[in-house]
């Protein structure tokens, strides 16, 4: 007899004498019925006891959260809500879990306080559904980019450089910060640090991935990458995981096209795949919906939403058509925005954003050539000298999703945009070869992994999409 999973079992097609299944109890009802759940899927299977049969003693340990090795036959199920159950003839307890004090009851927890259990929390209905979905959502976008002909790359997570160049970067050193080195006029000495320098942690692979996009053609990162942003918001991380794909001899239209089509791709994959977790996640938000006054309710179902982006064309609209938009907007003129737009050049705030593609498009979004001066120094520069070719994803209930651009191939310009916001040649010396030898036109984007899957789940707090979210004044477990 071989242990087989309770989604094995579930979708098993003939009825099955003497099967074996282990897992952790969900409930035990009427000393008779055991839900039981092992993660594989969102059901659970439902165990039959006959009490009769059972020590008593050993009965009394089959708590909620306890994990048990059951044996018994499958069979049709007498109840309703279920097609299969398991009439129990062997049951063991391989691990109690202790009534008075197990966090997770069979009752409705807030997220607040499954937060302060995230070790514990994967075992509610709502946290399994979202981390299978993370997974899939994972595996999804490395079969797109293995089908489409692009290389895995693994950037460095320690590295010298500031990609974004905002400064949010948390520092890497051995030195004894208590106690550090000091060269003569009084600064830090690096040069006696673990690396000879002065090094952090990673806020982008995008430079790295470059350096391979000129040789390898199309390649990708997906990995963790880290900012000391100080904002305490639903949809920031300092710790969280970012896709970026790089392509030689694509323009921001091939940009475009590219992340559109790998959007829509990896939101189909968990469509098809992973029907049970979205219905499940799907009737949550439906009865959260509920409880909320007309005007705030979503518009869209969650699987509804997602049908509808892999269905419909990204809206493609210019910053500065956005800006005119936004200028003459209800909101603008009503002074209901936090941050009012009233000339070309402002940066957009995620109200904004929202307002765009909540409001008047109604659809996800991309905007390009933004001004130059609120974006990233290695994002080509148009021929109006003012804007470059970039671009953001807007999508609903998140806002910014992607971010990406066309990059500054020409060396002189590059300089001197390096110039312009104090980048010292010589701590991108080999960046700029790539200017030297065989410069050429490409492109490439960021996708902040926890932002898609919380679109794709529908989960409003990006603390809930990642295992154990690293934000300020947070770092447990
Ligand atoms: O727009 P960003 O800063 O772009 C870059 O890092 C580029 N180097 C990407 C590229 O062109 N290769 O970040 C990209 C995406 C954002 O659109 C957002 O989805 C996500 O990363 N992101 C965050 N997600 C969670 N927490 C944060 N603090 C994030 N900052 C950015
Ligand atoms: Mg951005």
């Amino acid at each position: 007899m071989q242990s087989k999973t309770v989604s094995d079992l579930l979708n098993q097609d003939i009825l099955l004498q003497e099967v074996e299944v282990k897992g952790w109890v969900r409930t035990f009802r009427a000393n008779r019925f055991i839900a039981l759940n092992d993660g594989s899927t969102i059901n659970n299977i439902q165990c039959v006891v006959d009490f009769e049969n059972f020590d008593e003693g050993l009965l009394k340990r089959v708590t909620t959260g306890a994990a048990i090795h059951i044996k018994g036959d499958l069979v049709e199920s007498q109840g309703k809500g279920q097609t299969v159950e398991i009439q129990v003839k062997q049951l063991d307890v391989l691990g109690d879990s202790d009534v008075e004090t197990y966090p997770i009851q069979p009752k409705k927890h807030s997220f607040e306080f499954l937060r302060e259990n995230a070790h514990l929390r994967t075992r509610t209905n709502t946290f399994s559904a979202v981390m299978r979905l993370r997974s899939a959502l994972s595996f999804a976008i490395h079969k797109y980019f293995n089908e489409n002909g692009f290389y895995y790359m693994h950037a460095p997570i320690i590295t010298g450089s500031d990609a974004e160049g905002a400064g949010e970067m948390f520092q890497v050193t051995n030195l004894n910060i208590e106690n550090t080195p000091k060269t003569e006029d009084g600064k830090v000495d690096y040069s006696q640090d673990f690396f000879g320098k002065e090094t952090n942690l990673t806020v982008s692979g995008q430079l790295e991935a470059e350096t391979y996009a000129m040789s390898l053609g199309k390649v990708y990162t997906f990995g963790p990458t880290f900012r000391a942003e100080n904002s305490n918001t639903s949809r920031h991380l300092a710790e969280f995981w970012m896709i970026e794909p790089e392509v030689a001899f694509m323009d921001l239209a091939g940009n475009m096209d590219l992340a559109e089509d790998f959007m829509k791709s990896v939101i189909n994959y968990v469509l098809v795949n992973n029907k049970e977790d979205l219905e499940f996640l799907d009737k949550r938000l439906e009865d959260e919906d509920k409880k909320k006054p007309q005007a705030e309710r979503s518009p869209m179902g969650l699987i509804e939403k997602l049908n509808f982006v892999t269905e419909n064309n990204f809206k493609r609209v210019s910053y500065t058509e956005a800006i005119d938009i936004l200028r003459n907007s209800k909101p603008n003129k009503k002074k209901k925005f936090k941050y009012l737009i009233d000339e070309w050049g402002a940066d957009l705030q995620s109200e904004h954003e929202r307002f765009l593609v909540e409001k008047h498009f109604k659809c996800p979004v991309i905007l390009f050539d933004y001004p130059a001066n609120i974006k990233a120094f290695y994002m080509r520069l148009n021929d109006d000298g003012k804007t470059v070719r970039a671009m953001d994803i807007l999508f609903p209930g998140i806002g910014e999703i992607v971010g990406g651009a066309q990059r500054e191939e020409r060396l002189e310009v590059l300089k001197e945009k390096m110039a312009a916001i104090d980048i010292p040649e010589e701590d991108l010396w080999w960046y700029l070869d790539l200017r030297k030898f065989g410069t050429a036109v490409h492109s490439g984007f960021g996708l902040g992994f926890e932002r898609l899957v919380m679109f794709a789940t529908g989960m409003s707090n990006i603390r809930d999409v990642i295992p154990f979210p690293r934000t300020p004044q947070n770092a447990e477990f």
